[in-house]
């Protein structure tokens, strides 16, 4: 597929229910669903958040579709990059990259130098993906996340300067 330019936005609370939807069967799978619509409003809400959706133009005169979205929140002294998602049709095209570099620098005009995350470490993937984005696998979580069935699974906490280098190229 050509590479179709996203627009990003910020997410309103009609959006909430999609986001949480694309959270919950692609992020969430096996963990139980956290990220329900009421928490993913809330964060829309939050003014210490913020809630940014990709859309691509579908070519046929039809509306943009939903493409993904990240979430982000402002602590004391770090951001925290609690989701970023983007829909299986539309991935490597370069949308999550988009997604993270918009949300990093609304961490920088905040004055935020710090981003931390959290990764299911069997997510492969998502680790590559911020991998390639900078960011270091310092930490890890064996009983991070509990599953609906009392077991647990394992984590990486990663975490990148702002103020250090950009995406490298692939
Ligand atoms: C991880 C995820 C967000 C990446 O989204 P994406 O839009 O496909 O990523 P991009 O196209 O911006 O990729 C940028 C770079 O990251 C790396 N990357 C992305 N997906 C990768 C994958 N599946 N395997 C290896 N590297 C990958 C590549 O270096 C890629 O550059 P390239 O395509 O030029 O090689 C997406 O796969 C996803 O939504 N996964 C499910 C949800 C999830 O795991 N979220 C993260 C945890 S909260």
């Amino acid at each position: 597929m050509e590479a179709p330019t996203p627009t990003l936005k910020l997410a309103s609370l009609k959006e909430a229910k999609t986001i949480a939807s694309l959270s919950r069967d692609e992020i969430e799978a096996g963990l139980g669903w956290r990220w329900r619509a009421d928490a993913i409003t809330a964060m829309i809400r939050d003014p210490d958040a913020i809630v940014v959706c990709a859309y691509v133009p579908t070519g046929n005169n039809t509306a943009d579709q939903f493409a993904g979205f990240g979430i982000m929140q402002y602590e004391l002294d770090h951001a925290h990059l609690n989701l970023l998602a983007v829909v299986p049709n539309y991935r490597r095209l370069g949308i999550a990259r988009e997604l993270l570099l918009w949300l990093e620098k609304s961490a920088l005009v905040a004055g935020i130098d710090t981003v931390a995350l959290e990764v299911r470490a069997v997510n492969v993937p998502a680790r590559s993906f911020y991998r390639n984005a900078g960011y270091l696998e310092n930490e890890y979580l064996r009983h991070y996340y509990r599953t609906p069935d009392g077991k647990s699974e394992a984590a990486y906490r990663m975490h990148r300067s702002l103020r250090e280098r950009r995406f490298r190229p692939s």
